[in-house]
């Protein structure tokens, strides 16, 4: 099996799917992120805070070039759309999948999380404004587009298995 990859705004739920994906289909699981902080040694708020966005992207892309190709289901972080060169490697070396929820349902999920270095003031108005710049990126690198919203994450993995076969 060709790896897949899942893609999708912050809060789409790509973490959680990608687990019980790879789960359900007996593959190995990675998700960018982790390997990201690993890679750095230093929380992906510290990346942002001490070396900068275009640092943390550097990482993002150098660790995407080193996931599996086969048999694996990654998960990966919100702006890995951003790079060209990762919308090239995704689409050419695997299946991408595009998680897409309401940009409210969204938002409701992404409440009281303080995770996320891109959101941490204005949340609401930086929230929409990424939003509907990446979505035509989304759209653009993925093979297939689930739309999660108000779905559990069984619900999501069935029908993603379903549009694969
Ligand atoms: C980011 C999304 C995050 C993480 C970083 C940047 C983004 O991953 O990679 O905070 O630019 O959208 P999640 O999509 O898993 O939250």
């Amino acid at each position: 099996m060709n790896a897949i990859y899942l893609i999708g705004f912050m809060g789409a739920g790509k973490t959680s799917v990608s687990r019980k994906l790879a789960e359900s289909l007996t593959v190995s699981h990675y998700d960018t992120d982790l390997e990201i902080v690993e890679a750095a040694g230093k929380s992906i708020n510290d990346i942002f805070t001490i070396e900068g966005e275009a640092k943390f992207r550097e990482i993002e892309s150098a660790v995407l070039k080193t996931m599996p190709q086969y048999d694996a289901v990654i998960a990966t972080g919100g702006g890995v759309v951003l790079a060209e060169e990762n919308r090239r490697q995704m689409r050419s070396s695997g299946t991408v999948i595009f998680l897409y929820a309401e940009i409210g349902e969204i938002l409701q999920r992404l409440e009281g999380d303080h995770s996320r270095p891109l959101l941490q003031e204005n949340k609401l108005e930086a929230a929409q404004l990424l939003y509907s710049s990446r979505l035509p990126l989304y759209r653009q690198t993925a093979h297939f587009e689930i739309d999660t919203t108000s779905k559990s994450v069984s619900e999501i993995v069935k029908e993603i298995i379903v549009s694969m076969n």
